[in-house]
């Protein structure tokens, strides 16, 4: 249970982020393509969600493979052009604003509303 000096509105705020913390770093470990590699093969914390080139690829050509993934925190292009209505409906249908899913290797989530919610909260409470 989670404890929060600020009264019960923050603490279900707060556990809403640690719900979209979960579901990103240990379920969907969408830091693995969208968090660059230091030089010791491990993901960098400094740069965490920030977007990264890939450092793997399919033996065969993948129509419409991209190398690089973009940043995901608030502060990046995405969250500019696409707004956060675009990105939950993303995280829920899989389908882009122009209607189309992403490219290749991204997955196409079909997230519940609460869970899209919770990530986009823990995105947003990134620096
Ligand atoms: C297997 C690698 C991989 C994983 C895991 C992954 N992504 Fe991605 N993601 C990508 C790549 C590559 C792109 C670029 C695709 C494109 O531009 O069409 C991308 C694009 C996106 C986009 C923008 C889509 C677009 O069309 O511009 C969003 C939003 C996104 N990812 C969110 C997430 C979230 C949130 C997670 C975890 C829940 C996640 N991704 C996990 C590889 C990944």
């Amino acid at each position: 249970m989670l404890v929060c000096a600020a009264g019960p509105l923050m603490a279900s705020q707060m556990s809403k982020i640690e719900r979209g913390r979960y579901l990103v770093e240990e379920v969907a470990k969408c830091g693995e393509c969208h968090t660059p590699k230091g030089p010791d093969g491990q993901l960098d914390r400094s740069r965490w969600l920030k977007g990264a080139v890939l450092d793997f690829q399919p033996i065969e050509p993948v129509p419409g493979w991209h190398k690089t993934s973009p940043d995901l925190t608030r502060q990046g292009r995405l969250w500019m052009k696409w707004g956060e209505k675009a990105l939950l409906n993303y995280l829920m249908t899989g389908l882009t604003p122009s209607g189309k899913p992403a490219d290749p290797p991204m997955p196409a989530y079909k997230l519940r509303a609460d869970d899209a919610e919770a990530i986009l909260e823990y995105l947003k409470s990134l620096k």
